[in-house]
């Protein structure tokens, strides 16, 4: 019975699956704002482990979707200028906000591999994914 499962096993499961299933999802991580500090705190992914688990707000993609509450797809990593680099080998990069109760509360944040892999299919796919977590949370 899954809803025996704790919050970061079910959200750990979903980045496993979001990943073994989209060929150009390569890293996928949920970050979390950390209490009252403004960081980010990564909590559950799927992927190569990450040195970046403490993202400042404003620093990087990330760090800016933590205060912009808007979507952000990078379809060129190497174009950005406030880039915080996982790895070499990302090519792009898509974050989306995870709202609970119209809070931005963290967001999903997927790595690609690929050059250019994400359309607004993603977005409205990831959005859906995040009112589900959020359903979760609530
Ligand atoms: N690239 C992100 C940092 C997190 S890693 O992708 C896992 C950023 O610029 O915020």
């Amino acid at each position: 019975d899954s809803s025996n499962l704790s919050v970061e096993h079910r959200l750990e499961e979903i980045c496993t699956l979001l990943k073994d299933n989209v060929t150009y999802y390569d890293w996928v991580g949920f970050y979390f704002k950390n209490g009252d500090k403004n960081e980010l705190k990564l909590s559950s992914y799927a992927g190569a482990p990450t040195d970046h688990t403490i993202i400042p707000f404003g620093k990087g993609i990330c760090g800016q979707v933590a205060v912009s509450n808007q979507n952000f797809v990078v379809p060129d990593v190497a174009a950005q200028d406030n880039y915080i680099a996982c790895s070499i080998t990302v090519k792009a990069e898509i974050v989306v906000p995870l709202f609970v109760n119209g809070e931005n509360i963290g967001q999903i944040d997927i790595d690609s591999n690929t050059p250019d892999p994400f359309t607004e299919a993603d977005e409205r796919f990831l959005e859906w994914v995040n009112e589900q977590v959020s359903s979760i949370l609530a």
